[in-house]
């Protein structure tokens, strides 16, 4: 499992996402021998939209004052996926190589992503809750 303790934000239906996330990435893995790698990847990435679109929806309800930079990092990343997944699904002779990317561009953006705009989120979260 590529998700640890030190990734954990503290919100936990959030955390719970995230924890899935990092399963289905190991998923993309296991599956790579196997021809159910295309499935794996849609799965993946309308997960990571029903994911962003909820943690968006609790910046809003929060009045998170960076909730814009945040949504616009969140599009920035589907573009990207959606890119490298049309990429995987028409190039026939490199399509482990474009996986393994696909694989290490998804973990580092996640890990990087929670640790630095999740966690300031939940540092606002948790702080504008204390106030109530
Ligand atoms: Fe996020």
């Amino acid at each position: 499992m590529l998700w640890n303790k030190s990734l954990e934000i503290g919100i936990p239906a959030i955390d719970d996402q995230h924890k899935e996330l990092f399963r289905q990435v190991d998923i993309l893995l296991d599956n790579s021998k196997q021809d159910r790698v295309s499935q794996t990847l849609k799965f993946l990435g309308a997960y990571v939209k029903k994911h962003f679109s909820d943690e968006q929806m609790l910046h809003i309800k929060a009045k998170y004052p960076k909730a814009e930079t945040h949504r616009k990092m969140h599009t920035d990343f589907v573009g990207a996926y959606v890119k490298m997944e049309k990429e995987y699904e028409s190039d026939s002779a490199n399509k482990l190589q474009v996986l393994l990317r696909i694989n290490k561009t998804v973990v580092d953006w996640l890990k990087h992503h929670i640790m630095v705009q999740d966690k300031d989120f939940a540092a606002y979260y948790k702080s504008s809750n204390e106030k109530k």
